[in-house]
Order: structure tokens, then C-alpha cells, then sequence
């Protein structure tokens, strides 16, 4: 598809003479229709990337017309009235305390690195080094404590950062793939005088297993040793619209006592990417990418109230995104969009009960939000061929355009790692008959491989 997109392209070379709106538009819609991904098929499960919302695609493109920007007052004032609304509405859901804060990222990992760099510089405060203008040199040893599944761009993030990605201490995970209490306190006091602890990256929803970490005991743990909180929620936050899952998914109760978290409202939030917000306890964390710039927030204006949101960020001409989320929320209610996360967990739930009752498939993963982990396993199979089987069908799918499902690695409890499918569910029109319509398709693909 990718070398049929690229030819259909023609020579890399703008042309002299433009072709015209109608006719650009028509030529890029059909390509990317074509050679694309149509994510309203129920058939496509693959990844954390729901067919977006018609209303939040309008508001889109409203903010694409008008371009305002979020850094000054005068780029956007009310793009930076929307942002603030929305912001304060998602503090609200996720329980944070009143005076909450928070801003619009490229994407999670952004999102999680804003807030690896928040806590890094108020470690660094703790410790009475300035990092902003000093650097990392005096900060000692930085640890960063996260569960052994933690999305892989908290290790990014580090790197980034300067922190170094062997600051990172993975902390040992239960049977149902959480962060063990027991295990962070162990690591928390292990910490020696010559390590500086950033913080604690806790996850509400694992990317593959949807595994929603102890929140309330994490919390108890970084208060009591005045460590940072920073919960990646990018996936599992769209829960909290639904109060039924919010009540009986265990361990998402402790979000509102986070230092922060990511969110991303183009997962389980039907937006249009990016739409990620990292939210704080407070507003003053942002203190240290505070910057005053002479052609853009000189302080008399700012005095004057002519305020923006440069110092949330670490753009500066910032789209503003928070308008389709805003359009989305006022056009179909909090309660719709609970109704939708819980479609998806349905499926997910019925998905795994599909897979049980196949013989030539077996369960690596319940479905504990809106995704399921398998694999394609016939009895009496060596595993290095079972693994190289599982990758071709799921290729053999994607090559044939009959199914989009995903694929993972998981290490099992004898220390083994295996070739995985996954099913991720955030598609609200999908049915039970296309979850079976999807596992007849892996299986068979799977007999097309043996044959
Ligand atoms: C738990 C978790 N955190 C962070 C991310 C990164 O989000 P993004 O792809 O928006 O950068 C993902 C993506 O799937 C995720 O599942």
C-alpha cells in the first residue's frame, strides 16, 4: 500500500502550476482512502485509533480554517478561553483538586514527557538545584520508578531529558500485570542518599492488557515519601465518562491524587490525533517553562491581562485542539460517551470469551478495557513455529485488507516471550458478529499459512 501510495504520487516535485483545490483535494482524498486505512471498519482492531467523531472532525477543521494559536493573547484569545474550559472540565473528571492545571500536547508521550520534565525540575528544587539554569550536573542519581510495562515512551521521555534511560527501575507487576504496592515500597526504600527520585510513573490502562495500576496505594506510597505522581491515563482516562466501569474497574479512584497525568482523547475519546492533555495538581510546576519574550508576552501587556499560554508548553505557535474536544463534549454529552467506552469493554469481554471457546486459540490477556490478548495456538505445536505463524497470518491479514488486528510480544511466567495478537475495540459500531467475523478471519489465515 505504501509503494502504491508512493507511485501513485508521481516525482517528488511541486509543480510549476497547481492542478486546483478541487482537484488536489479529490486527488489526496482518493489516495489516502485507497491506499489507506478505513478505521470505520469494524474489521480494523489494531491499535489505540478509533474512527474519529464527524462533530470532532468539524471542529477541526474550524480551527484549521481560522489557525488561531495558543502561545499569546493576541494569536487566539478565545482558542485560549476553550483550552482553559476544557482543561478544567477533564481536571474535574479526573478528581483533581480545584485549582488544577494542565495543557493540550502532540500526543501521550508528549504528554508524558511534560510531565517527566515537570517533576524532574521540582526534584531538582527539593534538592535546591536549579535545573532550568544549572542543567542535571548536581541532581546526583535520578530514578524514575515505573511498572515493568510502562508505555515505552516514559524511557524515551528520560532519554530526552537527560535523565538517562537507566534511571529507570522497573518495579515488579502482579498476575494481572499491575505495579505490586509491595514492590514499589521495596524500591522506594532501597532509594540511597546519592539518588534524587523524580518520580513515580504509575499507568491506568497498559497499552496491550489495559492493566490499570493501584492507584490509591501508589498514591499513599509518593505522598508518604514526597515523590512526584505522574499517571500515564492516555488510554484508560476515557473510562471515567462511563461512572458504571469507573465504579467497578478496580484501582482508577486514586487518579485525583496524581501530581500529574497524560490523557489522550484520540483514544477512548474519539478524536481526531492529537488530543492529549497533561493535567497537574497545581499551576505552578509550570513555573519552569515560564519565559518572557519581548515580541510576544512583554510583562505590561501580561500585567494588563493580556495573558497566553506560552508558559504551558514547550511549543510555541500551538494549535488548538481543545476546540474539537470542546465541540465533541457539548454535542454528545458526557453520558454517550460513556455509553460508548462501555460498548467497547463489552466487546473486549465477549471477544475473550470467543477466543476460550476456540480450541486453536488461547488467551494471553483478559480483557480488562476495550483490548484482548491471544494467540493462534494449535495443540502440539513447537512455539518458535507458533510464534513465526502468528506474525505471518497477522501480515497475511494486512496484506489481504481482510483484517487489521495487532500484534505484541509478552514474556510469560516462565520467563518466555511470545508472539502475540491483539484485539484493540474502539470502534462503537462494531458488533458481536464482527468480533466473530474477526476471529474466523485469524483462523483462517492461520490454516491458509499451514496449508
Ligand atoms: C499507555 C499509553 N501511554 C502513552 C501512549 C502514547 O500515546 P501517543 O501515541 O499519543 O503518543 C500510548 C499509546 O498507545 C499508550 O497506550
Amino acid at each position: 500500500m505504501l509503494a502504491a501510495a508512493r507511485a501513485a504520487l508521481g516525482p517528488a516535485e511541486i509543480p510549476a502550476e497547481g492542478i486546483g483545490a478541487d482537484a488536489a483535494v479529490r486527488q489526496f482524498t482518493e489516495l489516502l482512502t485507497c491506499y489507506g486505512l478505513d478505521l470505520s471498519n469494524p474489521r480494523a482492531a489494531a491499535h489505540l485509533q478509533p474512527p474519529p467523531l464527524a462533530v470532532a472532525a468539524a471542529g477541526d477543521a474550524v480551527v484549521g480554517a481560522l489557525n488561531p494559536s495558543l502561545d499569546t493573547y493576541d494569536s487566539g484569545p478565545s482558542a485560549i478561553a476553550v483550552e482553559r474550559w476544557v482543561v478544567e472540565a477533564l481536571a474535574r473528571l479526573a478528581g483533581l483538586p480545584g485549582d488544577a492545571d494542565g495543557v493540550f500536547t502532540p500526543g501521550g508521550s508528549l504528554s508524558n514527557l511534560m510531565g517527566l520534565l515537570l517533576a524532574r525540575d521540582r526534584a531538582g528544587a527539593r534538592r535546591g538545584v536549579d535545573v532550568r539554569q544549572d542543567g542535571l550536573a548536581a541532581l546526583g542519581q535520578p530514578v524514575v520508578l515505573t511498572g515493568e510495562l510502562a508505555h515505552f515512551s516514559v524511557r524515551r521521555a528520560c532519554a530526552a531529558l537527560g535523565l538517562g534511560e537507566r534511571c529507570v527501575r522497573p518495579v515488579a507487576l502482579d498476575a494481572r500485570r499491575r505495579m505490586r504496592p509491595d514492590a514499589l515500597a521495596a524500591a522506594l526504600a532501597d532509594l540511597n542518599r546519592n539518588e534524587t527520585p523524580i518520580a513515580v510513573v504509575a499507568t491506568a490502562g497498559g497499552t496491550d492488557f489495559g492493566a490499570i495500576d493501584p492507584l490509591p496505594e501508589i498514591a499513599s506510597l509518593t505522598e508518604a515519601f514526597s515523590i512526584w505522581l505522574h499517571v500515564d491515563a492516555a488510554y484508560g482516562f476515557g473510562v471515567l465518562f462511563s461512572p458504571r466501569l469507573t465504579a467497578t474497574l478496580e484501582g482508577l479512584d486514586g487518579l485525583g491524587r496524581a501530581d500529574s497525568l497524560a490523557l489522550d482523547l484520540h483514544k477512548l475519546g474519539w478524536q481526531p490525533a492529537p488530543a492529549s492533555v497533561l493535567l497537574t495538581a497545581d499551576p505552578a510546576p509550570f513555573a519552569t517553562l515560564e519565559r518572557e519574550v519581548s515580541y510576544l508576552n512583554p510583562a505590561d501587556d501580561t500585567a494588563a491581562g493580556f495573558t497566553g499560554l506560552l508558559g504551558r508548553s514547550l511549543q510555541t505557535t500551538r494549535r488548538a485542539d481543545a476546540v474539537k474536544v470542546a465541540t465533541t463534549l457539548l454535542a454528545v454529552g458526557g453520558r454517550e460517551l460513556g455509553h460508548m467506552v462501555e460498548h467497547c469493554h463489552r466487546l473486549a469481554q465477549y471477544a475473550q470469551t470467543r477466543i476460550q471457546a476456540r480450541p486453536a486459540l488461547r488467551l494471553i490477556g483478559p480483557a480488562e478495557l476495550t483490548t484482548v490478548v491471544f494467540r493462534y495456538q494449535p495443540t502440539g505445536t513447537d512455539q518458535a513455529d507458533v510464534d513465526a505463524l502468528n506474525a505471518r497470518l497477522r501480515r497475511r491479514l494486512l496484506r489481504s485488507g481482510s483484517a487489521l488486528i495487532g500484534r505484541t510480544e509478552v514474556t510469560e511466567a516462565d520467563g518466555r516471550s511470545s508472539v502475540c495478537l491483539k484485539l484493540t475495540f474502539v470502534n462503537p459500531t462494531a458488533t458481536e458478529s464482527d468480533v466473530d467475523q474477526l476471529l474466523d478471519a485469524v483462523c483462517a489465515a492461520a490454516v491458509q499459512e499451514c496449508a
